[in-house]
Parts: C-alpha cells; sequence; structure tokens
C-alpha cells in the first residue's frame, strides 16, 4: 500500500534509504569484509578475465554506467557497458575470459535474457544483479547479487536503480581488494563513507520541499537539457529518462564538454539546463560549461556537493548534496532528480505510476 504517500512513486523515491541499507549491510561484516552471498568468483576466477560487459535495458543501463565507473576505477579490469537489444546483434568478443554482467530490477526483461543466453553459449562467467527473486535471469546465471530493494511499483525506477548502484560499489571494491588492486586504507575509506551513505539520503530526502518548489517553476517547460563531466554524465542521463518518462517533458543529456560540439546550437534565451556538478576534481570545467549556457540565455538549475557556493555565479538555482567522496556522489544526485521529475509529473497532472505507453516489465523485442 501506499501508506500516506500519494504515489507508489513517491513512496518508493522515500523508501531508498532503507533500500539501501538493506542492500548493503548484510554484505558487511565487522571488519569491513565484503561477503557476496550468492557469488562464487575466486581471486583465480578473476584474474582470469579479461574483459567484463555489462549489459542492461533503461534505468538498468544506466546503472551500469556507473558500475563501469567503479569496476574500472576500483578494480582496474576493462569494462564495456551496452544496452541489451543491440548487444545481441553484433559480434561481442566473448570467450571464457569475459565476465557478463546482467542487470535488471525484474528480471524478466526479454532483451536482457537473451543477451544472456548468447554470452552464457560462448562460454562467458554470467553474474546477474537482480531485484526479483527466482526471476528468469536470475535461473540463468552462475552468480547472482540480489538487490534488496523490496518490491517496486511505480514504472519508473527509482529504487531499484540506487540499489544497484550499491550492488556495483560492493562487487568493484570486491574484486580490488581480492586482486590486490587497492591499497587498504582507500578499502576502508570507501567503505566507511559508503556505510554513512544511507543517511545522506536521508538528508536529501528532507529537503524534498526544495524540490517540489523547483519543480513547480519546470513544470511548464516543454523541453530540458542536462549535462555532467565524469561519472555525473551518468545520473545526467539516468535524471534525464526520469523526466521523459514520467514528466513527459522533452530531455536530453549529453556529457557537457560535447556542448560546442552541437548541442549548444539549441541553447537560447530561458532554456531549461540541468547541470550536475558533484565532481570536485571537474568542478572548475564544469563551471565553465554553466557560463557558456548561462551566457546564451540558459536558465541554469545546478546540483553540487555543500559548501560550493561559488556555482551559484553561473546558476540561478541550486541544490546541495551532503559532501561526499566524488566516486560515490551517484547515490545522492540522482535523488534530487528523481524528486523533481516526481513533482513536475504529478503537477502535470499525470498518471505518475503509470505512465503512458510503458510497461513495468518488458518482455517482448
Ligand atoms: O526490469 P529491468 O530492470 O530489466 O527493466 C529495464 C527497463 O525497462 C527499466 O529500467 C525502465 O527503463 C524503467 N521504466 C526506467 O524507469
Amino acid at each position: 500500500e501506499k501508506e500516506g504517500f500519494e504515489h507508489f512513486t513517491l513512496k518508493e523515491i522515500f523508501e531508498q534509504p532503507k533500500a539501501i541499507r538493506n542492500t548493503l549491510f548484510p554484505r558487511l561484516d565487522k571488519n569491513n569484509d565484503i561477503i557476496l552471498d550468492g557469488i562464487k568468483l575466486t581471486k583465480e576466477d578473476i584474474e582470469v578475465f579479461d574483459r567484463v560487459y555489462i549489459v542492461a535495458c533503461g534505468t538498468a543501463y544506466h546503472a551500469g554506467l556507473v558500475g563501469r565507473f567503479a569496476i574500472e576505477r576500483f578494480a582496474g579490469i576493462p569494462v564495456s557497458v551496452e544496452v541489451a537489444s543491440e548487444f545481441r546483434y553484433r559480434d561481442p568478443f566473448i570467450d571464457d575470459k569475459t565476465l557478463f554482467i546482467a542487470v535488471s530490477q525484474s528480471g524478466e526483461t526479454l532483451d536482457t535474457l537473451a543477451a544472456l543466453r548468447e554470452a552464457k553459449r560462448k562460454g562467458a562467467r554470467i553474474l546477474s544483479i537482480v531485484n526479483v527473486v527466482g526471476s528468469s535471469v536470475t535461473r540463468e546465471s552462475h552468480d547472482v547479487l540480489y538487490t534488496w530493494a523490496g518490491p517496486e511499483i511505480g514504472v519508473a525506477s527509482t529504487k531499484a536503480y540506487t540499489t544497484q548502484l550499491i550492488a556495483f560499489y560492493l562487487i568493484a571494491l570486491y574484486m580490488a581488494r581480492l586482486t590486490g588492486k587497492m591499497p587498504e586504507n582507500q578499502y576502508h575509506q570507501i567503505l566507511d563513507e559508503l556505510k554513512g551513505i544511507d543517511k545522506k539520503v536521508e538528508a536529501v530526502l528532507k529537503k524534498a520541499d526544495v524540490c517540489k518548489a523547483m519543480a513547480m517553476l519546470q513544470k511548464d517547460n516543454t523541453s530540458v537539457f542536462f549535462m555532467g563531466r565524469g561519472v555525473d554524465v551518468e545520473t545526467s542521463f539516468e535524471g534525464s529518462l526520469k523526466y521523459k518518462e514520467i514528466s513527459y517533458i522533452n530531455s536530453v543529456a549529453i556529457a557537457a564538454g560535447e556542448l560546442k560540439h552541437g548541442t549548444i546550437a539549441l541553447i537560447e534565451e530561458g532554456t531549461l539546463v540541468m547541470a550536475l556538478a558533484t565532481q570536485e576534481r571537474l568542478f572548475d570545467k564544469m563551471c565553465s560549461n554553466m557560463l557558456e549556457v548561462k551566457a546564451r540565455g540558459a536558465r541554469v538549475v545546478a546540483i553540487a556537493q555543500e559548501g560550493r557556493t561559488e556555482i551559484e555565479k553561473y546558476a540561478s538555482e541550486v541544490f546541495y548534496i551532503p559532501r561526499t567522496m566524488d566516486e560515490l556522489a551517484p547515490i545522492l544526485s540522482i535523488i534530487p532528480l528523481q524528486l523533481l521529475a516526481y513533482y513536475v509529473s504529478a503537477a502535470r497532472g499525470n498518471d505518475v505510476d503509470k505512465p503512458r505507453n510503458l510497461a513495468k516489465s518488458v518482455t517482448v523485442e
């Protein structure tokens, strides 16, 4: 039931701290050792892999993009991420040195399942990150790491996404440690931060009213652009998808560095630009991109880490997330975007939980 929330989507957005705790804490012991129930990968297995493919659709694909970033940065293994509907129609290099990771909330998405079968036939080791227990994807995988998000009713994926991110961070850190790719102190530093991330998600949710007020200024927009750098690009894609599917606002997401390679031609007086600027390492570059669009009349709404008030020079509104490591920022930065898309959708009178033309689980091609 909706437990007092107007829609399942909103309830599920608010369930994220709990979903994150349920996915994270059972996998950690008191020494910060990661115990991945359902995953039997040994040090030897991991050392054999020369590539990782992450394959999924929609929001799960966006989680995979963050997964690539985490596995490459933490564990140093090359990763490719692909949408499942395309993966099966090329000739990807797959053999018994390939780790194939399928990501799916439902575990029933046909394209993801078909890609998995193809990879398995060619000898890949199949690991899946799935929310629905006992679903088709899990039955055909060698290893399964469940997200414990609980049932997700809203068609727009919210808590499944943030728990998929947690699953990827766990897998990446597990691989990094087992193969000695990460110094111990760094490993503990990241895990300690991860263990407090649920509280930071709660802090973001406490500011839902700020998002609601921002949404009221956006509800009549017909288009929106998202941009970011580094892992903020992935968050831009996911935020953009939320706006499309529940707010019905035409939305485009790009790497900010790509602006002057085309998209900036579309910026004019009043164009709404959502600027993701949570990556400290890339902050100055991001400010330059914001200045470029602002100078052409864009109305810039930024997401940044607390304390980065200089961003107010480049944006007309800023939503601040609690300070965290750049690597883990995707868990926090998506929350205001989910809330914004939700409040815009509700303000427009859309059927938020069941957006037009969409199904919760896509079991056809
Ligand atoms: O059940 P799955 O995670 O395999 O579903 C994949 C996509 O269909 C799904 O994420 C879809 O994009 C959502 N409606 C996004 O909110």
